[in-house]
């Protein structure tokens, strides 16, 4: 006899709801920020410098640029790789719509490649294709965890003249052949939103090794204002760009390092539970895992299944609805972005993309994050068993 799931009027797998995504903040970061709450500088104060210092160090580049959110990470960055009014910039649509609008914000035109069936990164070939003689840059996100082809990226963009930027919200602390994310594209942008790998709330960090491109990061984040009051000898200054206030606090700043001080423990827990994702659904007909590209380690921000719908008699609305019933979190990463209201308006139609818009078909983002115990790693398989049974042919 087959379980019947919570969705049919069983009992559901857990009592409550395990969110895909979740934070792991312990006493010393309640310390770190404790101290700076009651100390003289809650902004702007040693807190972002000693963040910036050692994120960059983390990550092997010369500049870490803190900034109040990923999406000004990317803002910034493209700001700061000179995209104006007209220009064009490539980037997938299996993202948040983040990358897109920031390019919008500065004028732009998000131009979309089609994804990798596999990997589900953005294609070079395609990225290749899409290319005219307004193309001014690529942003390539590390989906769910795993480094784009930034090798055959960067050496497209070197051809072309093109700035390449790393949306690299989702894999802190990954490699690409050996080479930390961070140090591998002109400019990259990271999160610190509480599901990513270290949080400090809201938050975020550009990283450069060009001197040029951070002293542009640091003022875009500043008003477009070239000193802080710190560094000024009388009270004048010079606004001489239109920038935005996109400071971190150091408040954030401070949880921001200690977090970053566990990151390595946190990506091996991360490790841990997508290994045994791996093994238990091996051999399940109906679920495609993850395929990482050799060369490129994986730092498992998300565990993102394809469902084999031509052997269910579900689509992935209805397994979603079912799993969400037995109260495991999944969750859907990404809506194409031209699929949004706002983006259709601008006159994006669907089709342009097809292995992204069948791969959305398809997604689903099992639970993971480092405080996940072995039993809500054990739920989530037995809800997707239990599910997957009763909707197999
Ligand atoms: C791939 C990607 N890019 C950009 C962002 C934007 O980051 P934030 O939420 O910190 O603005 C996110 C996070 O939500 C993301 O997942």
């Amino acid at each position: 006899m087959r379980d019947v799931p919570a969705l049919f009027g069983g009992i559901p797998i857990r009592p409550r709801m395990l969110p895909y995504g979740h934070q792991w903040i312990d006493e010393e970061d309640v310390a770190a920020v404790k101290e700076v709450l009651l100390s003289d500088y809650l902004t702007t104060g040693p807190g972002v410098a000693a963040f910036e210092t050692a994120f960059a160090e983390k990550v092997g580049a010369r500049h870490a640029v803190a900034v109040s959110s990923g999406t000004a990470a990317l803002h910034a960055a493209l700001h700061a790789a000179g995209i104006e009014p007209g220009d064009e910039v490539i980037t997938t649509p299996l993202t948040f719509a983040a990358d897109a609008n920031a390019v919008l914000y500065l004028g732009g035109r998000p131009v979309f490649a089609d994804i990798d069936p596999e990997t589900l990164l953005i294609d070079p070939s395609d990225v290749a294709r899409r290319m005219t003689p307004r193309t001014k840059a690529i942003i390539a996100v590390d989906y769910a965890g795993q480094p784009a082809d930034i090798e055959a990226l960067r050496s497209l963009a070197e051809r072309r003249g093109l700035v390449l930027v790393e949306d690299a919200c989702h894999s802190l602390g990954a490699h690409h052949s050996g080479r930390p994310v961070g140090s591998l594209a002109a400019l990259t942008a990271f999160s610190f939103h509480p599901v990513k790998h270290v949080t400090t709330g809201e938050g975020g960090m550009v990283t450069t090794d060009d001197d040029v491109l951070a002293r542009r990061l640091r003022t875009f984040r500043n008003h477009g204002i070239t000193t802080l009051p710190s560094e000024r000898v009388t009270w004048e200054y010079e606004m001489v760009t239109l920038g935005f206030n996109y400071r971190l606090s150091d408040i954030h700043a401070v949880l921001g390092l200690s977090q970053l001080r566990r990151l390595d423990t946190f990506i091996t827990r991360r490790r841990e539970i997508a290994a045994v994702y791996d093994r238990a659904l091996q051999g399940v007909r109906a679920i495609r895992r993850p395929q990482p590209a050799p060369g490129r380690d994986h730092v498992w921000h998300l565990y993102v299944i394809q469902l084999e719908l031509d052997r269910l008699s579900a689509d992935r609305a209805a397994v979603l609805a079912a799993l969400r019933a037995e109260n495991i979190g999944v969750n859907v990463h990404y809506i194409p972005v031209y699929f949004h209201p706002y983006y259709r308006e601008l006159g994006y139609e669907r089709g342009s993309c097809p292995v992204a818009e069948t791969a959305y078909e398809r997604v689903l983002s099992l639970p993971i994050f480092p405080r996940m115990s072995p039993a809500d790693v054990e739920d989530v398989l037995s809800a997707l068993r239990k599910v997957i049974e009763w909707y197999s042919h």
